[in-house]
This record gives structure tokens, C-alpha cells and sequence, in this order.
């Protein structure tokens, strides 16, 4: 296997899409385009990877990192001549497999398929097709009378004859690289000046060689996306893909068709997923937890048991047993220890909860550290910004913060310390004492450790 290289097609110029972030870097799910391609023919099997890119290919380059090698097509003068800058990098590898960074959704398993044909056959070249309802402004595959691929033909050139055919190249290849490599320099521009790659599908018909047609079992995997409208579609079959997968590991969802998962996002069995709930970028979520309905949860960690009711969860980490919501919201940088409880209309950036405290109602806790059971009244506010800087704010275990309670930030409240409601602590509360009033007053803590 090592003897075949994979070159992926990313240096056209995507001028369908409309946008100043080159084509194959547009994400579904989550993931570039050009991300899923190079993952397929890894999964496929093959290691070395080399990326055609265009000039200014650094976001590309910054994408994929080193995983690949480069080869720069510094003009885009068509498929062909690109395939052609890549032959250096590709080295002296015996077959080459010829993908397209814009047609993401290539299955690893027809990639193997096509090398096993390729093989079996010892064919020239083995192309992938697909037949489908609407070939729109795709190369239709020209089969001769009896059935054997003749040649390809792009939709621009065709006639109308042409055009009836529904069969067509998915732009995904299999070649002889000794034989691609000495026919590859001869091919002609075409009327729009480009060379073509699949014009070696007829050059290599007249010269009797063999041409192996592997047809795919799913239309999907040779969607090309050439402008946003595909992207969608592409997307749509991939997000389905993610929650099949999932839900055969294990987790329910009784509405798939309103639950948004990114292919980098992982879950635990018997966790439930509800309505209308996104998870995003590197989530994990852990066992038996219940995500939404109505949740996002981006880039996060989240133990086993968690509920997360109509929430935003974004760059933090949640040990397990940790419940949030309705309506709450984590900002990024947030460790919510074991069994913390976070209710309604709470936000929380940049802060350590430690275990088993409890945020009910209403409250912005920012940049703090609150040690175990802690309890913040409703309606508390860590002021952590004074006009210029952000300032901490820490709390140690079982202390109980009255409701109204204004933490001007820098300060510290001590263990087993209370404040009263409406209290806007200014100084440092030391422990076992209670702190009244605005600004509040120091007083010894009467029994119960409440106000
Ligand atoms: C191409 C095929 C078409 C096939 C379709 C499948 C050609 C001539 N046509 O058409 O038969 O049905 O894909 O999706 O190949 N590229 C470069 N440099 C260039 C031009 C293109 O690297 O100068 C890359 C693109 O980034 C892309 C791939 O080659 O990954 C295909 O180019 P594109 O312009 O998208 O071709 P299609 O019109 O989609
Ligand atoms: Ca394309």
C-alpha cells in the first residue's frame, strides 16, 4: 500500500463560492473540506499525502500543518496541469490516487474498493462515478456500445446528446504513475485554456490501456462543492452521517433531525440529546447525561450525569454530576467541579467551582474561585472589572454569599463566611464573619453560619 501516494486537488480557484476563504477550507461539520478528504485517504490507507495548493496558501498550509506534503500550482491553468506539479512530491510511488480537496464526502471504503479493482485489473486508470437525477455542470462519462468507459467529457463540451447522460466522474482517480506521469506533460488546453485531467480517460482508451470504472453505491460521496448551495447539501448528508453514528453507539435523540453534531465532537452511552441542541468543535460529553433541549455546548469537557437544560457551554470543563439551566451561560475557562448546580439566568467566565457548590439564580460570577459548597444567593455579581483591569475574586468552602450580595473584585471572602443580602463588599471578609451593609461592615458571624 505504502507504494501508493494520494494527491488531493486544492488549488482552483473556487470563484463559485464567493468568499475570500479558499473553497476547500469551507468547514461542514465542523471540519475543512480539504480535513475530511485528507483523513479519507489516510483511513484509506494510504500515508504519504501530497496537497496541491494554490500561491498564498498559507491558511491551507496552517490548516493541515505537516500531516501532508505541499506541491504549489502557482497558476490555476486547470486539473490536469495541477496533478502535474505534485509529481516531484508524489516521488517515485507506483500508483497514485488522485482526489479532489471539493468533494468531501469520499468514503475510505471506495477508495480501498478502487485500489482493490485497480489491482485486480491492472488498469491504467480506475475513475469513480456516480449516476445521478441532476449531473448538473459535471463530467459526464461517455461509455461506447458496448458499455466500456470511452471517455469523459466535460459539461462545457459537450452536446446535448452529451448532456443526456446521468453518469458521472466523480473526480476521484486511480493511476499508473509511470503511465500518468509520461502522458500527463502531453495534454492539450482546452477551449477555456485549462488542462484537463480527465482527458487522460480517452487518451488512455485509444491506447488500448485499461480503463476501470468503479461505480459508487452513494450518490453523496461524489458530491462536488463548487458553490454554498452544495456546501449545504454536503453538510445535510454529513450531519446525518454524525448522528446515525451515534445513535448506534448509544445515545438518543428523539428529534435527529433537530440535533447538530460537528464530526470532532464525541458522546457517551445512554446520554440523551434533545431538540434543538448544537454541539460543537472538540466537545466531549460523557454517560447518562441530557443535553438540551435548546443547548450549545462548544469546545467542552462534560462528565458522566451532567444536565445541561437550555444552555450555552463554551471552553469549559464540567466533572460529573454537574447540572445547569435553564438559561444559563458559560463563558470560556470554566472548571465546574462534582455535583455543582447551576440554575437560572446565570453566566460564569473564567472561574473554578469547586464541588458541590451552588449558583441558583440569576448571578455573574467572573474570573473567581469559589471553593466546595459554596452558596451564592440570587441575584449576586462578582464586580471584576474596575475601567482598566479584571480582577479576582475568591471564596473559600461553605461559604454563604447572602442575595444582592456585590463582590467588588479584587477581594477574598473567608471560609464558613457569610454576607447579608444587598451587602457590597469592598474589603476582604475574613473567615467565620459576617459582612453587612453597603459598604459592608465586618460583624462577628452569629451560629448557623446565616445571616
Ligand atoms: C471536475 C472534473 C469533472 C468532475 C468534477 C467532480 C475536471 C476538468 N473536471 O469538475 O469531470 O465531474 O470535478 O466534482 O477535472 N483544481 C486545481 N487547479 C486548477 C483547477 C482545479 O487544483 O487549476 C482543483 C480544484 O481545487 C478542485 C479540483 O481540482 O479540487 C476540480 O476542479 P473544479 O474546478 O472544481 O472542477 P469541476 O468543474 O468541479
Ligand atoms: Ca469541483
Amino acid at each position: 500500500m505504502t507504494t501508493y501516494a494520494a494527491v488531493i486537488l486544492a488549488a482552483g480557484k473556487g470563484v463559485r463560492m464567493k468568499s475570500r476563504t479558499p473553497k476547500v477550507l469551507h468547514r461542514i461539520c465542523g471540519r475543512e473540506m480539504l480535513s475530511l478528504v485528507v483523513g479519507a485517504a489516510r483511513e484509506a490507507g494510504l500515508e504519504h499525502t501530497v496537497v496541491v495548493v494554490p500561491r498564498d496558501s498559507k491558511a491551507i498550509r496552517d490548516a493541515l500543518g505537516d500531516r501532508v506534503s505541499y506541491a504549489e500550482q502557482s497558476e490555476p491553468l486547470g486539473s490536469g496541469h495541477a496533478l502535474l506539479q505534485a509529481q516531484a512530491a508524489v516521488g517515485d510511488a507506483y500508483g497514485v490516487v488522485v482526489l479532489s480537496g471539493d468533494v468531501p464526502l469520499i468514503r475510505p471504503d471506495t477508495l480501498k474498493e478502487m485500489l482493490r479493482r485497480h489491482r485486480a485489473r491492472r488498469a491504467c486508470v480506475t475513475l469513480l462515478t456516480s449516476t445521478l437525477t441532476a449531473p448538473d455542470g459535471l463530467g459526464r462519462v461517455v461509455r461506447s456500445p458496448s458499455g466500456e468507459v470511452a471517455a469523459i467529457v466535460e459539461e462545457s463540451d459537450a452536446d446535448e446528446a452529451t448532456l443526456g447522460i446521468r453518469e458521472v466522474n466523480g473526480g476521484t482517480y486511480c493511476f499508473d504513475a509511470a503511465w500518468l506521469w509520461e502522458n500527463l506533460p502531453g495534454l492539450t488546453p482546452s477551449r477555456k485554456g485549462e488542462i484537463y485531467l480527465t482527458d487522460l480517460i480517452a487518451l488512455a482508451v485509444q491506447q488500448g490501456m485499461t480503463v476501470e470504472p468503479v461505480q459508487s453505491k452513494y450518490a453523496y460521496e461524489t458530491l462536488g462543492v463548487n458553490n454554498r448551495i452544495q456546501l449545504a447539501e454536503a453538510e445535510g448528508v454529513l450531519r446525518q452521517r454524525i448522528r446515525e453514528r451515534w445513535m448506534l453507539s448509544g445515545v438518543t435523540m428523539p428529534d435527529p433531525s433537530s440535533v447538530y453534531i460537528d464530526d470532532t465532537a464525541e458522546l457517551g452511552e445512554d446520554t440523551l440529546v434533545l431538540p434543538n441542541t448544537y454541539i460543537r468543535g472538540s466537545t466531549r460529553i460523557g454517560r447518562d447525561c441530557e443535553i438540551g433541549p435548546g443547548s450549545i455546548i462548544a469546545d467542552s469537557a462534560i462528565g458522566d450525569g451532567c444536565k445541561v437544560v437550555a444552555s450555552v457551554i463554551e471552553g469549559s470543563t464540567l466533572e460529573d454530576g454537574v447540572d445547569i439551566g435553564p438559561f444559563s451561560h458559560l463563558r470560556p475557562g470554566c472548571y465546574l467541579e462534582k455535583g455543582v448546580h447551576v440554575g437560572n439566568y446565570v453566566e460564569i467566565k473564567n472561574s473554578r467551582l469547586k464541588s458541590g457548590t451552588k449558583s441558583g439564580h440569576f448571578s455573574y460570577i467572573g474570573d473567581a474561585e469559589l471553593g466546595a459548597n459554596v452558596n451564592i444567593g440570587a441575584g449576586t455579581i462578582t464586580c471584576n472589572y474596575d475601567g482598566e483591569k479584571k480582577n479576582r475574586t475568591v471564596i473559600g468552602d461553605d461559604a454563604f454569599i447572602g442575595s444582592d450580595t456585590m463582590l467588588v473584585a479584587p477581594v477574598t471572602v473567608g471560609e464558613r463566611a457569610a454576607t447579608g443580602a444587598g451587602a457590597v463588599v469592598t474589603r476582604d471578609v475574613p473567615p467565620d464573619t459576617l459582612a453587612v451593609g453597603v459598604p459592608a461592615r465586618i460583624l462577628p458571624k452569629r451560629s448557623g453560619g446565616q445571616t
